[in-house]
């Protein structure tokens, strides 16, 4: 990363640490309102940024990587989840960050929360960072280009398999962009467009003019082709590091595969001499492993309890929950659940806060359930 220093009296230029380059300095635009139906009902009522990652909110995620770019002043779009999410972020302290909150009316598009934070955004450039974009590696590379240059926009693509769940970017052949469709059924290029951008003032020339879409959205892809229209640089990047929508419960998975696969061994919990824990596990500190086996990457969170219990790999255990005689790997638990007495191997799951699963000796013998709408139970023949 750049070392920033030698900032100029306005606050708005850096320059590196070599004194030749001057920068301009980026705020951080995250944004955490927003529906997260694909997530129900986890997220029914709760802020689907702040669903964890490795027993961490992946809003944190965005959070840590504009801080590390060097991203400090940071405006969070929040919607109906807004005290949950000032709730975990606070004033951004503890991220190095300075955190003011801009409540969007309604989750009416992309472009309509660059509306929202009109005000607080000035005329200084920006990093937009979409609060449920999961991305390996972080931006700092990214906001040092979009600093050092004079592009009105930049963007990160990535070549995805089915490009019909995002916003589609076509290049032309020097790689300028020159198209942005959002969510084309027909997709005309294979490159969806991350949710990290990069913006200099010029958007809010266009931001006003925009109308909503068919899905009733101020579209980002519509701002972003309203930039070219009107004749200005955007400049974009077809990155390689692993990037992840975090929309749906495989989406998950697949984050806190990646994050735990990257985690060093890290035992400040209670292991005891009937246990056996095995590769990279991360128990925090208050947790207890009684009689159990955990084979890592895995995370077992503060104040959990696991007794006669297994977790696979690729497992997090949120915090203060109990897991008694069960078996579970490639899943997500949430702080305070108990998974008691199951007899068949749990994996693949995302289970809520505070949810329990457990083997019941009443008879008769059946499946007896009380799940949220939207839920999903596969059930073992
Ligand atoms: O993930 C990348 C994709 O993100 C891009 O490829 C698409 O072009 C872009 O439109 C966006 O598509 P999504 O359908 O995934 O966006 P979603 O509605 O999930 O919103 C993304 C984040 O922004 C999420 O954290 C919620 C927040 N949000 C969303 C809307 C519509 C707001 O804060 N306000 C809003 O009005």
């Amino acid at each position: 990363m750049l070392g920033l220093t030698n900032c100029a009296a306005d606050g708005r230029n850096w320059r590196d640490g070599s004194g030749r380059l001057p920068m301009r300095r980026l705020k951080g635009l995250v944004l955490a309102g927003g529906k997260g139906s694909r997530l129900r009902p986890l997220t029914a009522t709760g802020a689907k940024q702040l669903v964890p990652v490795a027993n961490k909110p992946v809003l944190y995620y965005a959070l840590e990587q504009l801080v590390a770019a060097g991203i400090t002043e940071i405006g969070i779009v929040t919607g109906d989840t807004g005290e949950q999410v000032s709730g975990a972020v606070g004033d951004g302290g503890r991220f190095g960050a300075e955190v003011t909150y801009l409540p969007q009316s309604a989750p009416l598009g992309l472009a309509h929360a660059i509306l929202t934070a009109r005000e607080w955004l000035a005329d200084d450039p920006f990093c937009m960072f979409l609060g449920d974009n999961f991305l390996m590696g972080g931006i700092a590379d990214h906001a040092a280009r979009f600093a050092n240059g004079a592009a009105a926009a930049q963007i990160l693509l990535k070549p995805v398999a089915d490009p019909r769940a995002f916003g589609v970017a076509v290049l032309d052949a020097t790689g300028r962009v020159t198209r942005l469709v959002e969510k084309p059924n027909d997709p005309i290029s294979d490159l969806a467009v991350i949710g990290v951008y990069f913006f200099g003032p010029e958007v809010h020339q266009i931001t006003p003019t925009l109308v909503p879409s068919a899905r009733g959205e101020l579209e980002i892809t519509d701002a972003i082709e309203g930039l070219i229209r009107a004749g200005y640089d955007v400049h974009s990047s077809i990155i390689n590091d692993e990037w992840i929508d975090t929309g749906k419960k495989d989406d998950m998975l697949e984050a806190n595969r990646l994050v735990l696969g990257a985690i060093d061994r890290c035992i400040e919990g209670t292991v005891d001499g009937d246990s056996t824990v095995v590769g990279p596990v991360v128990i925090e500190a208050g947790a207890v492993v009684a009689g159990s086996t955990v084979r890592g990457p895995a995370i077992i969170g503060a104040g959990a309890r696991l007794t006669d219990a297994y977790v696979g790999p690729f497992t997090a255990i949120g915090p203060g929950c109990t897991l008694t005689s069960c078996e579970i790997e490639h899943s997500i638990v949430l702080e305070r659940s108990v998974i008691r007495n199951v007899d068949c191997r749990i994996a693949d799951s995302l289970i809520g806060r505070e949810v329990t699963v457990a083997r019941s000796p009443l008879k008769p013998h059946a499946m007896r359930l009380m799940i949220g709408d939207h839920s999903m139970v596969d059930v073992v023949s």
